[in-house]
């Protein structure tokens, strides 16, 4: 079967990629995991000892990322709807983060834990129909926002994707009424075209947004 002209475009940018050759050389597991790097080193958002949650997480080059970032010291707990080979050090959920038993399971795995960090990298399946997929990115990143909200501990930090498009924002002036500060963020290893952008929250204020 011939390939549509938007996949091979993409498998030939996939494979020119300098990301994507610069994770296999480096053992990573994605491509996006450089985007997640730049927001370390520029924003220095990760500190050995910390406790961090990986929303999304598949394949897992964020969480390997952490992983590293953290040494010996610190947790990550991770979640995907998608299973994920293991990761040493890396304790993992497969689930769907918009069910009520998959969220009530994931916080017992977080259990008593103070959170310093939720990353949240989710994304739905795209459907290629613009008002659907805006509205499933908006929900998942509300969920993501609630669950930072019931386990951060005051003064963490949430780093969410978000897509432009409705709902935005609203969305990131509700997120500045829970943190001190929330900066926008467009790493170089996300592409141009993408409408994603990464809010960048820091001084999580408990209770704020009641
Ligand atoms: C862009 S990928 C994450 C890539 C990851 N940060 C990495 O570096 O490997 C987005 C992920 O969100 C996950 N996802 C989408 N909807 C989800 C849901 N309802 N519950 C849990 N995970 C979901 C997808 O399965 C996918 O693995």
């Amino acid at each position: 079967m011939a390939r549509s002209k938007s996949s091979s475009r993409w498998l030939k940018e996939h494979f020119s990629d300098p990301f994507v050759k610069r994770a296999q050389s480096e053992g990573l597991r994605s491509r996006a995991a450089y985007k997640l790097e730049e927001l370390i080193e520029r924003d220095r958002i990760l500190a050995p000892g910390m406790v961090v949650v990986d929303l999304g997480a598949a394949p897992g080059g964020w969480s390997q990322m952490v992983r590293r970032a953290l040494g010996r010291h610190g947790d990550v707990i991770a979640l995907d709807i998608l299973d994920m080979p293991s990761i040493p050090g890396v304790e993992f959920l497969q689930g769907d983060f918009r069910e009520e038993s998959v969220l009530a399971a994931f916080e017992a795995m977080v259990g008593g834990r103070a959170v310093d960090l939720v990353l949240s990298d989710m994304a739905p399946n795209m459907s290629g129909v613009e008002s659907v997929d805006q509205a499933r990115s908006m929900h998942l990143c509300e969920l993501a926002r609630d669950f930072a909200e019931q386990h951060l501990k005051p003064g963490g930090t949430f780093l969410v994707k978000v897509f432009q498009g409705v709902g935005f924002d609203d969305y990131v002036r509700d997120l500045r009424k829970r943190y001190t500060k929330v900066t926008m963020r467009k790493p170089k290893a996300s592409r141009a075209r993408s409408p994603e952008v990464y809010a960048l929250c820091t001084g999580f204020r408990a209770g704020a947004a009641k």
